[in-house]
């Protein structure tokens, strides 16, 4: 995270960002960018509502690596955070992957030290290793086979039942999987800062006061606020979930980004993001995904960068874990 600090710093002092940028039309300069570029824009759930408008794709976490996977676009614009771009880069070396801003980083990624997670494989000898998407790619390097909160649960399923399973970053994710799967895994003691900030007492709050509605939740949160969940599911399944619930009400636990979506898809419905321990921020709202705004979007696809840059041996051995995950999610 320093390295990407110092590198968006870089942009930031030959004046990148500081550029008068008033008058330009966003919408209309991106569209003819792609257009000449022949860029594709991909979007995660909780990008900005605007971001989220102009993508060509919005999805979650595995849908988007799918989409990186098989498009034939020359650049790909990742409306998300480093560790969704640095996918994208790892499956398509030869392009250009540019992301709106490099301080794009996660909470996840971050609580998984490449060198603290070395050492626990070592502790832990004979163990198949299960990563999250959300982690670096020296992380990837070291994986057996990546997830998503799509696709954990048939990936765990898919490895024998007598293979000790080491799951890293998310231990919230990891203890939901060990009790949907009932494989016993070794968990990595990591968590989402948004996802851990929701606040139990006040969901059951707001709950008494919407007897109607349903709580659903996304894995990454803390067992007591899944506990009261009537859904669980990633972004693109609680998406799914609101379409074909015949509720109208949701309270919906997991980055409130994707609230833009659910209202735009399920009109008729109310959403009501759920709220977090600390009345004095946005904590339902992720700060990395909010780093990217029109202005970024529109001067990374101008002057393509920041860019992404993967060392080869590093992405070679990267992306085995990548496509394993890939091929089994077919
Ligand atoms: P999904 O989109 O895969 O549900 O993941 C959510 C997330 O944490 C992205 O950072
Ligand atoms: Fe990472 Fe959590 Fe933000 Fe997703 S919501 S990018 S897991 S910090």
């Amino acid at each position: 995270m320093d390295n990407l600090i110092s590198a968006q710093n870089k942009l930031n002092a030959v004046g990148f960002l500081d550029l008068d940028t008033d008058n330009i039309d966003y919408i209309s300069e991106i569209n003819k960018l792609r257009k000449e570029k022949n860029a594709v824009i991909l979007a995660h759930y909780y990008q900005r509502p605007e971001i989220q408008d102009i993508a060509d794709f919005v999805g979650d976490s595995l849908a988007l690596a799918q989409k990186a996977a098989e498009t034939s676009a020359d650049m790909i614009v990742f409306a998300g955070v480093h560790f969704m771009a640095e996918t994208a880069k790892i499956l398509n070396p030869s392009k250009k992957v540019v992301l709106p801003d490099l301080n794009a980083g996660c909470s996840l990624a971050s609580s998984c030290p490449t060198v603290d997670f070395e050492a626990f494989i070592k502790q832990h000898p004979n163990h198949i290793v299960v990563s999250y998407v959300n982690t670096s790619a020296e992380i990837k390097a070291l994986t057996d086979i990546v997830c998503t909160s799509s696709n954990a649960e048939k990936i765990i399923n898919s490895i024998p039942k007598d293979q000790p399973i080491i799951f890293a970053p998310d231990r919230n994710l990891g203890a939901y999987l060990i009790k949907k799967t009932g494989r016993d895994m070794v968990l990595w003691d990591g968590a989402c800062l948004v996802h851990e900030a929701f606040s139990i007492d006040k969901i059951l709050k707001l709950y008494q006061e919407h007897p109607d509605a349903e709580i659903i939740a996304h894995p990454e949160s803390q067992e007591h606020i899944l506990k009261v969940a009537k859904y669980i599911g990633s972004t693109a399944g609680l998406l799914d979930y609101v379409k074909k619930s015949p509720a109208k009400k949701f309270i919906v636990a997991t980055e409130a980004g994707i609230l833009h979506k659910m209202n735009n898809e399920t009109p008729g419905k109310i959403f009501i993001a759920a709220p977090s321990n600390d009345d004095s921020c946005n904590c339902s709202e992720c700060a990395f995904m909010k780093l990217n705004t029109m202005k970024k979007l529109y001067l990374c696809m101008k002057y393509e960068m920041p860019n992404i840059e993967i060392e080869e041996s590093l992405g070679k051995k990267a992306v085995k874990s990548i496509n394993r995950m890939l091929e089994i999610s077919k």
